[in-house]
């Protein structure tokens, strides 16, 4: 029998749906701030034997591009302590074959999609989001932190001027919620997160890839063909974290965060640290049901903790 605590239902079963995990990213509501991170979840069809993907908040595509790329050469990514470095290169069929064969079946199946689009150039971004504006999508997430390509990706995302001059041109094509991810890389993140609010993005996202490389020692030579490779995983946690926090209090729109979660405890920290949404990437290569025992974990904590998602969101006492 469920019993009232606090203003809280306490059930003894908690759902991924639960009221106490809704939240919102802007004008986004979602039953549940668990999403995936783009590059790691495919369009969603590869999880499925292990994930009811409407149990998750959402899912948050591969980087599409215009036309299709074959991403870098191989070997694209090595382990590395409690982490791994990828170059995968934005491999992916281009945004014709996205729509008319990855989507339709994702639509059907995930509660919330946002598509996550790249670019070789400006155009190839504005042509994009053109295409995408009348797909039916819930948001656009704009990759302009792509580490591992040699044109575009993170040349828009280091230059806080370069990064506003995209996404005020971007959101000229498009009224669906603009989210855009930011890199790491960077001296002062704030600066650039701030001028892209200003440019018009509804949303952050904190943050994609740490660039990093690793050596054979033997072969004295490095490991990934691309030379160096982007960093995820547990090991960039505390990184993360910082930058959720340092960008959620200088900026009024919503954060979704990214890095590093391997259990409720980092999407937790998360949400305190100012996060709306948490993007899980890596942790679902070594566990690929993560992504649909997070919420009911998460209800489970609110619940015991007679809290909600709502109530955690910036709730650090710092
Ligand atoms: C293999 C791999 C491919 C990725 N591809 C993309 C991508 O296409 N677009 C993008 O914006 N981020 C991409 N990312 C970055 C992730 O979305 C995420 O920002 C990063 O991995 C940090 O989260 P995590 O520590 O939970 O993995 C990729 C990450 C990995 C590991």
């Amino acid at each position: 029998m469920p019993t009232k605590q606090a203003g809280l239902t306490k059930k003894t079963v908690v759902s991924a749906a639960d009221p106490v995990l809704a939240t919102s990213v802007g004008a986004v509501a979602f039953t549940n701030p668990i999403l995936t991170a783009s590059g790691t979840y495919g369009s969603g069809k590869e999880y499925t034997d292990f994930v009811d993907l409407a149990d998750l908040g959402g899912v948050v595509t591969k980087s599409v591009t215009l036309n299709p790329i074959r991403g870098n050469p191989p070997p694209r990514v090595v382990e590395t302590p409690s982490g791994m470095l990828n170059a995968i290169g934005l491999q992916n069929e281009g945004v014709h074959v996205f729509l008319n064969e990855l989507l339709p079946p994702l639509k059907k199946q995930a509660r919330k999609v946002v598509v996550n689009v790249a670019g070789k150039s400006k155009e190839d971004y504005l042509e994009v989001t053109s295409i995408l504006d009348k797909s039916g999508v819930d948001a656009l997430e704009l990759n302009i932190s792509c580490p591992n390509v040699k044109e575009g990706g993170i040349a828009f995302g280091v230059c806080a001027q370069t990064a506003a001059g995209l996404v005020s041109e971007i959101r000229k094509r498009t009224t669906l919620p603009l989210w855009v991810k930011l890199s790491p890389n960077v001296t002062d993140i704030v600066s650039i997160a701030k001028a892209v609010q200003d440019a018009g993005a509804d949303a952050l996202v904190v943050s994609n890839t740490y660039l990093g490389m690793a050596i054979d020692i033997e072969k004295k030579k490095p490991i990934l063909a691309n030379i160096t490779g982007g960093l995820s995983g547990p090991a960039i946690h505390p990184l993360a974290l910082r930058m959720v926090w340092q960008v959620a209090k200088n900026v009024s729109c919503p954060v979704v965060a990214v890095g590093g979660v391997k259990s409720v405890r980092e999407v937790i920290a998360f949400l305190l640290a100012g996060a709306s949404a948490v993007e899980v990437g890596t942790m679902n290569f070594v566990d690929p049901s993560i992504c649909g025992r997070l919420p009911l974990e998460l209800a489970d904590w609110c619940r015991s903790h007679e809290t909600t998602v709502k109530k955690l969101i910036g709730a650090l006492e710092a």
